[in-house]
């Protein structure tokens, strides 16, 4: 099974990134991942140019950018993990503007929708209450339900710390939502 980190933190060594590696080191053998910087990525928002939606495009966006390398990444994977800190109640700026650009993977018009049954998670760190995260949480459902995407859970480390989730303090959550999500 393989399976492809979409990490939307602009902190090499913070809070997500080690929710990431703690995800990665609990996970039984017999998985493969890869994890993805989307920082480090030069992606724009979508411009509504409606290209993608005529299907006359060689690509799936008429966008140049490094969104280019990452749909292939995103549909070949057997489960997608996204992985973003909570900025003012949304997922990071990378992170909106990755998931923005999928747009050209359905056609409204027409029953092609390279999104469908592609089996995808959230983790989220954030500095405040789990509450806060129901925003853009129950949000990105919503995205996943209109797009038909199989939604697979979340987990949520609020007042995150770095130190906290190292030392071990989410174990038990981090392998429940590895079971829930790779069963
Ligand atoms: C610009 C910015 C906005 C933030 N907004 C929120 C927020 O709305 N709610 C919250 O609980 N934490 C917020 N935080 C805190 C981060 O979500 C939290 O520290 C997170 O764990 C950082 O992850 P990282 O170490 O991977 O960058 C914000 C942090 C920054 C830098």
């Amino acid at each position: 099974m393989n399976v492809t980190i979409f990490n939307g933190s602009p902190r090499k060594n913070g809070n997500t990134s080690e929710l990431v590696k703690k995800i990665i080191s609990l996970t039984p053998g017999g998985v493969e991942y890869e994890s993805i910087s989307l920082f480090d990525k030069k992606i724009s928002g979508c411009m509504n140019c409606g290209a993608c939606q005529k299907g006359t495009l060689r690509s799936y966006c008429a966008i140049d950018d490094d969104m280019r390398g990452l749909y292939d990444k995103f549909l070949n994977a057997d489960i997608i993990m996204l992985a973003t800190p909570i900025y003012m109640w949304q997922f990071t700026p990378c992170m909106l503007a990755f998931l923005n650009r999928l747009h050209c993977l359905c056609r409204h018009s027409t029953s092609y929708n390279m999104m469908k049954g592609k089996k995808i998670s959230v983790c989220v760190t954030l500095g405040d209450e789990p509450e806060v995260t129901e925003f853009s949480i129950n949000g990105f459902k919503e995205f996943c339900e209109y797009f038909a995407l199989d939604y697979l859970g979340e987990i949520i480390i609020p007042y995150a710390e770095k130190e906290k989730i190292s030392s071990g303090n989410y174990d038990e959550e981090v392998k429940m939502f590895i079971k829930k999500t790779m069963s």
